[in-house]
């Protein structure tokens, strides 16, 4: 996989507000990174000196190893993104918008379009003019505009903010798609830390204009994990797990909890049972994103 975004010592003022501090950030082909962080951390920021909308800022960023204030070319054709209420002429149609659209980015097969109004589950209302659309109908309208000439990088900035619940599944399906079969990498911020949770490889975490931490959300090659060992007989469990030298917390007056190598799990609650330490529950323990989240905003 190779770095097709790389945002470098971003920093942005406005006036004498230091909105963006150093900002450092690479995203590879076919990545999704989610970024997360308090309203008035940076994210619309970044994202908008990303995508060009400001130009004014200090540091760089490079789009495909080329500085994107060097570009010549069409912006439309690298990146696509949508970052607030997306901007559609009200008296055309959803589809004569995305029409539009695809002619100015020089978009040849028209068939790409169709193919993404049905991925995107908008066929229903693409035909009838925006100015009736509701904000969730625009919403989606607009993923459908950024990923029409599948751009390298797509940047979404609260994609699911005032969609329906029922909605945000399938367009989670379709980011997921394109990010995997276009290889394009994706840059989200939201609010829902689930929806990013189940969305994203990596998590970018912002606060005051600073990135203070980057999470792999990626388990594969993971080979040890938190288990939870629930049991009456605590202080059994306890001497067991002292004598076989595995470090482990007591959390509650019935369990505690020890990293331990999976392969070798199954092994260590025979010889619990063994031992006669009768056990009620063995469980991974998973931190949730909303865990990281406070533990690491709180911090
Ligand atoms: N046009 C502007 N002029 C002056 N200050 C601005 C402007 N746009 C944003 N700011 C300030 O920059 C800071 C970062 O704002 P930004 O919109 O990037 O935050 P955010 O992380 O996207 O927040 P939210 O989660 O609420 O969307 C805030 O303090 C905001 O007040
Ligand atoms: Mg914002």
């Amino acid at each position: 996989m190779s770095e097709i975004l790389k945002v470098n010592n971003v920093t942005k003022f406005y006036g004498k507000q230091r909105v963006l501090n150093g900002v450092d950030l690479s995203i590879n082909q076919g990545e999704i990174i989610g970024l997360v962080g308090p309203n008035g951390a940076g994210k619309t920021t970044l994202m908008k000196i990303i995508t060009g909308l400001i130009p004014k800022y200090e540091g760089q960023v490079f789009i495909d190893s080329r500085n994107i204030k060097d570009r010549k070319h069409l912006k439309t054709k690298e990146i696509g993104c949508v970052i607030e209420v997306p901007g559609f002429y009200p008296e055309l149609t959803g589809y004569e918008n995305l029409l539009f659209f695809a002619e100015i980015s020089g978009l040849k097969d028209k068939s790409e379009i169709n193919e993404i109004v049905k991925s995107l589950g908008i066929e229903d209302y693409v035909n009838k003019k925006v100015k009736k659309y509701s904000l969730g109908m625009k919403q989606r309208l607009g993923v459908a505009q950024a990923v029409l000439t599948y751009p390298p990088v797509l940047i979404l900035d609260e994609p699911t903010n005032g969609l329906d619940p029922a909605i945000v599944p399938q367009l989670r399906k379709f980011i997921k798609h394109i990010a995997k079969e276009k290889n394009t990498a994706v840059l989200i911020s939201s609010h829902i830390l689930s929806e990013i949770e189940l969305m994203c490889d990596k998590v970018v975490f912002i606060q005051k204009g600073e990135i203070i931490k980057v999470e792999n959300l990626e388990q594969e090659g993971k080979s040890s994990s938190k288990v939870a060992f629930v049991t009456s007989k605590l202080d059994k469990l306890e001497q067991f797990f002292n004598t076989k030298n595995i470090s482990h917390q007591v959390t509650s007056k019935e369990e505690l909890q020890a990293e331990v190598d999976i392969k070798e799990l199954e092994d260590l609650i025979l010889s619990i049972s063994k031992a006669d330490i009768p056990l009620r529950s063995v469980h991974e323990v998973k931190e949730s994103l909303e865990e990281k989240y406070l533990k690491t905003m709180g911090e």
